[in-house]
């Protein structure tokens, strides 16, 4: 970088009020606690008889509730910090900034055919865009990226805020690693939990093969930040913002941070559970696109977003999210893994069922995420599979 661009990244961050990232403190209160199983990533290329034991903890969890955490996955503390700034600081913009950036005004040519809008699309979604229960405006922003695997297209065709513009090399670092290093290993770990040959599921399903997003693995990153709200809003909302929901795609990656707020309803006892933080740890959980391509083996967990504990209710929730999702025209069942394992404990597609592609499916899905959705009271069924949760609106889950 020359001394010129240099000072150019110091004004634009002083313009949007960069600054270290600072968790919350943890919370003292009494509340039920998950901690999720931790897979142990420095232990990967220890050998096969490590990898299979890091399979054998990540097969109890996955077939269980479909979340988990990973630690010592490759990315310093300090680089994880400097997300959770970028983050943070892309949100201190103007709402005519962010009108401009609207998520999934903008079309690329790679994009045309998919249905992105305000879920999938790059760009802001403003605070208040949908109503929670009783018309309530909700509380959370996020900023979308794709096609961080194809630098090309993510740093020459598509437009960014000022702010983002300068962070984009970091950026892309973070959600590309992720998908090339740490999704890789997972993915690995689940061949052997299926077995299939290691390698499988990230060369046939998710590669990354850079500028061609048809043959390549896809997704999106998000940054995320949710505002504090008052008693009132609690009240209204019935503290939950987020309901009760599965997720679209394959495996969503979720920075941990301080603020309680992730929830898991327990698969075993119906009970929901605040999801505890572990620093530098990154949370993973299935999404529908497991749960189909396994027909049912891995499970896909009902998650919500509620409100912190009291004493950490003030504070600001930030966050890092990559939903990774596979090949778009991959058929979406167990036909597509030949896993013996899951021959000879019997999953393979219901009777009845249409063979969906991961395209179809997050089509679907998405679109009635959007605005349209908002206020969703009952489960979605398309294509004979249940969609589980409005992720706003009144609860269809009970609890
Ligand atoms: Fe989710």
């Amino acid at each position: 970088m020359t001394s010129h661009q240099d000072e150019t990244v110091q004004q634009i961050r002083k313009q949007y009020n960069f600054r270290p990232f600072v968790d919350a403190p943890a919370s003292n209160e009494k509340v039920d606690l998950l901690d999720l199983t931790v897979i142990d990533l420095s232990k990967f290329d220890s050998g096969p008889d490590a990898r299979k034991e890091l399979a054998t903890s990540l097969e109890k969890a996955l077939t269980e509730y479909g979340f988990f955490r990973v630690v010592n996955h490759g990315f310093s503390p300090e680089f994880l910090d400097h997300m959770k700034s970028v983050a943070q600081s892309t949100f201190e913009t103007t709402d005519e900034v962010k009108s401009k950036f609207f998520a999934g005004e903008t079309k690329i040519e790679e994009d045309k055919d998919l249905e992105l809008g305000v879920i999938r699309g790059t760009g802001f979604k403003p605070r208040g865009y949908w109503k929670y229960s009783n018309d309530t405006p909700d509380n959370v922003e996020f900023y979308n990226f794709r096609h961080f695997l194809h630098p090309e297209i993510f740093h020459n065709r598509i437009e960014y805020p000022e702010f983002v513009q300068y962070h984009l090399d970091d950026i892309r670092k973070y959600f590309s690693e992720l998908h090339t290093e740490v999704q890789r290993k997972v993915l690995t770990l689940m061949d052997i939990i299926l077995e299939i040959p290691e390698g499988t599921l990230y060369n046939n399903f998710f590669p990354a093969i850079e500028n061609d997003t048809l043959n390549s693995g896809t997704g999106f990153g998000r940054f995320l930040l949710y505002h504090p709200v008052d008693q009132e809003y609690n009240k209204k909302t019935s503290s939950t913002w987020m309901r009760g929901h599965t997720d679209a795609g394959a495996l969503t990656f979720i920075l941990s941070q301080s603020i309680l707020s992730l929830q898991i309803r327990s698969y075993a006892d119906n009970q929901w559970k605040y999801v505890s933080h572990v620093p530098n740890s990154i949370i993973v959980n299935i999404g529908d696109t497991f749960k189909f391509l396994t027909d049912g083996y891995f499970k896909s967990s009902i998650h919500r977003v509620h409100t912190a504990p009291e004493d950490q209710k003030n504070y600001t929730r930030n966050t890092v999210i990559y939903f990774a999702s596979p090949k778009l025209d991959i058929y979406m069942d167990s036909g597509s893994l030949a896993s013996p394992k899951l021959k000879r404990l019997g999953y393979k597609l219901d009777d009845g069922l249409e063979r969906i592609t991961v395209r179809q499916w997050d089509e679907a899905k998405g679109k009635f995420f959007n605005k349209t959705s908002a206020n969703r009271k009952t489960n979605l069924t398309l294509y004979g599979r249940e969609s589980v949760g409005s992720l706003i609106g009144e609860n269809p889950i009970q609890v």
